[in-house]
């Protein structure tokens, strides 16, 4: 196992009807944003929760953070905040409502030059406005975690930022807030759990048999439950471990101590830049052709996958680890999202544009071996078209 250090200090308040406790969690600040994406918080009646629970605290409300966060609307947020001397934000949503108060309260706080290059060079902020959460919808971790991801619509770039500044003070995490989602949006969570799991997982072996473990098990469960919560949309459990499951893949303790890839990751944010898809049905495309070709790296943790994720007989390894990719593919496409790049009217032009992209950018050694050239992602599209 490599060194590692871990740090979270989230607190996260987990179960039904927790909203009473806010005007305990609120209590330090004087003057917050409450921060909203684009009304389902008023659909599910979650808005009345949070409303009924502010007492007399003073508010303002922001709202329109739409899915794929961008820089345009929430430096709009970053003004009212200054004016109104905010000093706590509640970001009520799912991962993009979550990073897009990130970014505010980041940018608030940032003086040394315009907001964006906090994204475009990977400034260290000093400072940080403080901010909680109530996750609506499982998928991004962003509600234990301290990463961001922005879209910058002006010159369409999509970009990630982490900073150990941005965990939130709290997150209440409510099951019951995801029986309003539509089925989409549940295949999208289990799927981007699902590959936050294996970019942490499906490297290289470094004995780490904690993280390994944990990681397995985490993708059984979500193999387990996500066709469970599409089928009985209400079953509190059933949400509730989905939650917990998606939480757990992106805050930290699987990547302690073991090597990360997130090729995949950097590949589908690309893909939406340009064409907007959903994060998750960007991983689920791009996913098994990294494992393809990049199987001979990843050879010991693919043979660890199929035998403990998919039960596959380990005698037979180029067998095993070939029809993993496939039961991956077919789970995918079970929760209703195809996984060709053609299935969204993407073909060679579009995969040439992405490398060039790649290029531009100097993401030209992505994986965890740092040997994810653009040619090898072409190579890597070229099999998912
Ligand atoms: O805007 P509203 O009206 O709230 O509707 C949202 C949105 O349309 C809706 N929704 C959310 N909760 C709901 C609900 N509808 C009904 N009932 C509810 N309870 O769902 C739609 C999608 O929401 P969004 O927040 O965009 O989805 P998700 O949580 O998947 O977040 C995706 C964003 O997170 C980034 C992605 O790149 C993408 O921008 N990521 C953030 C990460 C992080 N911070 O660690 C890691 C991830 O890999 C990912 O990159
Ligand atoms: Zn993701």
């Amino acid at each position: 196992m490599k060194n590692f250090e871990f740090y979270n200090p989230v607190k996260v308040i987990f179960g039904k009807d927790n909203y009473s406790k806010l005007p305990e969690l609120l209590s330090p600040y004087n003057k917050i944003m409450l921060a909203f994406g684009k009304g389902s918080i008023k659909q599910n009646g979650i808005y009345d929760k949070i409303k009924s629970n502010l007492g007399n605290k003073a508010y303002v409300e922001f709202w329109g953070i739409e899915p794929n966060p961008t820089y345009e609307t929430l430096i709009k947020a970053v003004e009212i905040v200054k004016n109104e001397n905010v000093d706590f934000i509640l970001a009520a949503g799912g991962g993009s409502v979550i990073d897009g108060v990130k970014f505010i309260c980041a940018a608030v706080k940032y003086k040394d030059g315009g907001a964006w290059d906090i994204m475009a060079k990977s400034i260290k902020i000093k400072d940080a406005l403080k901010f909680g959460t109530i996750l609506t919808l499982p998928a991004t971790g962003s509600e234990m975690n301290s990463n961001l991801v922005i879209t910058h619509n002006g010159i369409g770039e999509k970009l990630a930022y982490s900073s150990p500044l941005l965990f939130p003070t709290f997150s209440i995490l409510d099951p019951e807030a995801m029986y309003s989602l539509p089925d989409r949006q549940i295949s999208n969570g289990v799927i981007d759990a699902f590959v936050h799991i294996t970019e942490q997982y499906i490297t290289y072996p470094v004995n780490a048999a904690v993280q390994d473990a944990w990681a397995f098990s985490l993708l059984k469960v979500l193999i387990d439950i996500g066709p469970k919560v599409l089928k009985d949309r209400t079953n509190y459990d059933e949400n509730a471990n989905l939650m917990w499951a998606a939480t757990m893949a992106l805050n930290g303790l699987l990547s302690a101590g073991v090597p990360t890839d997130w090729s995949t990751h950097y590949i589908g944010h690309e893909l939406t830049a340009m064409y907007g898809l959903d994060h998750a049905v960007t991983l689920a495309i791009v996913l098994p052709g990294v494992l393809r070709v990049m199987k001979d790296y990843k050879k010991d943790k693919l043979l660890h996958f199929a035998q403990n994720v998919w039960n596959l007989n380990p005698e037979y390894p180029d067998e095993a680890i070939d029809k993993a990719i496939i039961l991956t593919e077919e789970f995918f496409n079970s929760l209703g999202v195809k996984t060709k790049l053609s299935d969204y009217g993407i073909g060679e032009y579009g995969i040439d544009q992405i490398c060039i992209r790649l290029d531009r950018k100097n993401y030209t050694r992505l994986g965890e071996n740092k040997n994810i050239s653009p040619d090898i992602v072409k190579q890597i599209l070229l099999t998912v078209i």
